[in-house]
């Protein structure tokens, strides 16, 4: 792609203070992302996939600008979000927007419908009464509903409604960056192919390049350009949606194929099954991060840290048994270490 990226993560890693915890003894802290690196360009849609827990919804408010990264930089537009004056990030801060994943509780119960769409517009002072009814109007019919909905309230509508007037209220600055996190994971399953269908017909409508939040491998297959599968704030394996599709590599891809698509249409693909939860991300292994659920872990697997290897245009994997493990750091190490650490700890 030869397109400048409308944002770029560089090495981005967020971590959260642990409440609680010893007196005196040094607080714990959460890394919910870990060196995530990437870049989005402008018209794609960018898939982030991974099971709950694994940093996406936090990685989405690192985008905003709404939580601060512990190192790294987001540049969005050319412009380091975090480095922005007040002013610079509110004006900024208007091209790209958000869809949540509960409709109902990211719309105020106490506003009519025209005033939950039109609210970003009141703030920005930038239409006048009647400008506002006109858009809000058009937006309401663009997403489906009629332009009489604009003097309901939010509790009047059913979930797939509300997400619609949620999907309204987040393109109406017109917005060319707009992340949807988990935009139909609480709606009703006859309602998420509309739901889909929608915003696929709005960024054609409105060249809006997309973020799309799934923790459902198959929700995504047919949306997104490009897809990055994360685990416990980590990104396990990246690419083209085909190549992850139709050449996953990572055990933990494979798992969450396993789990969506039907194995009968999928003979060729190994059925990797996970046991147990998604570990706690205070203090994770040194090494890779899934090993504790990989049926294929080695020994050096828990403490060698794990590249990302480029296996294939644009397509990387972390991953030891993919990849083998990096010149000098020996599997058979592993031993020694497990020794020196008790050592360690005795003393
Ligand atoms: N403000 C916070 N303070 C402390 N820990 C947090 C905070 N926000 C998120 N976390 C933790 O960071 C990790 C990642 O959370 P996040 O919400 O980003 O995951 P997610 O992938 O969006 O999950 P889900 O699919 O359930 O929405 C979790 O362990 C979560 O408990
Ligand atoms: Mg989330």
């Amino acid at each position: 792609m030869n397109k400048d990226p409308i944002i770029t993560l560089e090495n981005i890693t967020v971590d959260f203070p642990v409440k609680g915890g010893i007196p005196f003894l040094p607080k714990k802290r959460l890394q919910a992302v870990s060196d995530v690196s990437f870049s989005v360009f402008p018209g794609e849609t960018f898939g982030i996939v991974g099971e709950s827990g694994c940093g996406k919804s936090t990685l989405a408010n690192t985008m905003l600008g709404i939580v601060k990264p512990s190192v790294g930089e987001v540049t969005f537009k050319g412009k380091k979000l975090f480095d922005l004056s007040r002013k610079e990030f509110k004006s900024i801060r208007r091209d790209m927007q958000m869809i949540f994943q509960d409709p109902y509780s990211s719309l105020n119960p106490r506003f009519t419908v025209f005033q939950v769409i039109a609210e970003p517009m009141i703030i920005s002072k930038s239409a006048t009464e009647e400008e506002m009814v006109e858009r809000v109007g058009e937006l309401l019919e663009l997403v489906g509903l009629s332009k009489d909905d604009m003097h309901r309230h939010p509790s009047d509508f059913s979930g797939g409604q509300q997400q619609r007037i949620a999907i309204a209220r987040s393109i109406i600055l017109n917005p060319d960056f707009l992340v949807c996190d988990e935009p139909v994971a609480a709606l009703d399953v006859s309602v998420h192919a509309q739901i889909l269908n929608l915003l696929q017909d709005i960024q054609e409508r409105m060249d809006i390049t997309y973020v799309l939040i799934s923790h459902n491998l198959a929700m995504v297959k047919n949306i997104c350009d490009r897809i990055v599968v994360m685990y416990l704030g980590k990104v396990m394996e990246s690419g083209r949606s085909e190549h992850i599709f139709d050449h996953a590599k990572h055990p933990y891809t494979h798992a969450l194929l396993s789990a969506v698509l039907d194995t009968n249409v999928e003979e060729e693909r190994e059925l990797v099954v996970l046991k147990g939860d998604i570990p706690s991300p205070i203090d994770p292994p040194k090494g890779c991060r899934f090993y504790q659920r990989c049926p294929y872990a080695m020994q050096g697997c828990r403490t060698i840290p794990v590249p990302q290897v480029e296996i294939d245009s644009g397509h990387h994997v972390a991953c030891h048994y993919v990849n083998g493990f990096p010149e000098g750091d020996k599997p058979e190490d592993y031993d020694k270490r497990i020794e020196q650490a008790h050592e360690e700890a005795n003393v």
